[in-house]
């Protein structure tokens, strides 16, 4: 077993009431706080080194999608600060963007590959794993996809050949792909309307999918992935099922994962753990993909006191139950700091959703996600 389990209540209770200390690697601290993390402490100093070993903990690398419509430069090529944490925070990369169907094929006959090269040679140079991120999805695919008019023969051919040129190209150097993206609508039902994919070829192609994903690349880890799937309910159920008769076919089905984009405007799905481990009994790996923390922001203002520790004591919920269940061995967060979020070109009104400042300074959801991770390492 790679973890000890850990009592939820002293642990949420111990990370709120942390101090907040400045830690050596941020340039600035909203505390005034000049004491820095002695050189015996040092090396416990990120969030990837105070995580117990066996659990990677990544990030969101911010590039494409609603990045392209800001006013800042790419973060992960023009923002050095950015870059640097990146490296040294996080032992786990995930593309937002950029191996996504309409950033990877400008044309039926092209591939770009050179922003997602950029972050796997990142990865390499940092001893960072990379989650793949994604395959077969409803969303951000080129107009040239969505509107082809293809016939069903090439259009599986399409898929195909998509999936055995870009798992191939970084075979062996991906660790984990999200094969199947957000499949299921809120009751369970397929999303078949919406996906060009199932529309077109049926439910069968998901089995597909992970078959030619596992052909060319026998060690990566091949999940289905979602949103709203952190609790027990028709949506997660819905995957329960799936992953059951993939499994039953032999299909190299290898993960199930929640994006776990929550909302302190909401309850926490408090059965997260649970479910989790429902997956994991079917031996399952398990992982937590997008993970943000998003609260009532209106343009302008600033998170209360009270807002920032509701959130804290979410984002250690969902990092305690992760490290509660055994099979989950990735725990990754959509991004950093707050200025490049998707939240608020998304979610009207709303904001905050990371773990640090805009100035890169630690919020308290860091301080308390460290504290936990530390916690959990003592105790391995
Ligand atoms: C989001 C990105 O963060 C944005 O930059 C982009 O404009 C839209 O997509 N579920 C997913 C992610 O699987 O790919 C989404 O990422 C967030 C929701």
């Amino acid at each position: 077993m790679k973890r000890s389990t850990i009592a939820i209540t002293a642990v949420a209770a111990a990370a709120l009431a942390v101090p907040l200390i400045t830690v050596s690697h941020f340039s600035d601290d909203k505390t005034g706080n000049t004491e820095t993390v002695s050189q015996e402490t040092a090396q416990e100093d990120t969030l990837r080194d105070a995580a117990p070993e066996g659990l990677a903990i990544g990030s969101a690398v911010a590039g494409g999608g609603h990045h392209l419509d800001e006013d800042y430069p790419d973060p992960f090529t023009g923002d050095d600060q950015y870059r640097e944490l990146l490296g040294q925070e996080f032992s786990s990369l995930s593309p937002e963007n950029q191996m996504k169907w309409d950033h990877l094929r400008p044309s039926q006959d092209e591939y770009d590959f050179e922003d997602a090269d950029g972050i796997v040679e990142f990865a390499q140079a940092n001893g960072q794993d990379v989650r793949g991120h994604t395959l077969l999805w409803h969303s951000q695919n080129p107009d040239w996809l969505e509107n082809g008019d293809f016939s069903e023969e090439e259009l599986r051919d399409i898929l195909r050949d998509h999936i055995e040129t870009v798992v191939g190209r970084y075979a062996g150097q991906i660790q984990q792909w999200d094969v199947v993206n957000e499949i299921y609508e809120e009751d369970g039902s397929l999303r078949t309307e919406e996906n060009i994919w199932i529309r077109e070829l049926g439910e069968e192609i998901i089995a597909d999918a992970f078959r030619w994903a596992h052909e060319t690349d026998p060690t990566a880890e091949l999940y289905l992935n979602d949103y709203g799937v952190e609790g027990i309910n028709d949506k997660s159920d819905a995957y329960h099922e799936l992953a059951q008769d993939l499994l039953a076919q032999d299909v190299p089905l290898h993960g199930f994962s929640a994006q776990t984009h929550l909302s302190i405007e909401y309850g926490f799905p408090g059965d997260l753990q649970e479910n989790l481990a429902r997956f994991e009994a079917l031996g399952l790996g398990t992982a937590l993909t997008e993970v943000d923390v998003r609260m009532a922001l209106p343009e302008g203002s600033e998170p209360s006191e009270e807002q920032l520790e509701q959130q804290s004591d979410y984002y250690v919920r969902t990092l305690e139950a992760c490290l509660n269940v055994g099979s989950c061995e990735s725990y990754t967060l959509w991004g950093f700091p707050d200025r490049y979020s998707w939240v608020p070109v998304t979610f009207e009104g709303e904001g905050g959703a990371t773990i640090m400042w805009n100035d890169y300074t630690p919020k308290p959801a860091y301080h308390a996600l460290r504290d936990t991770l530390l916690e959990a390492s003592e105790g391995s």
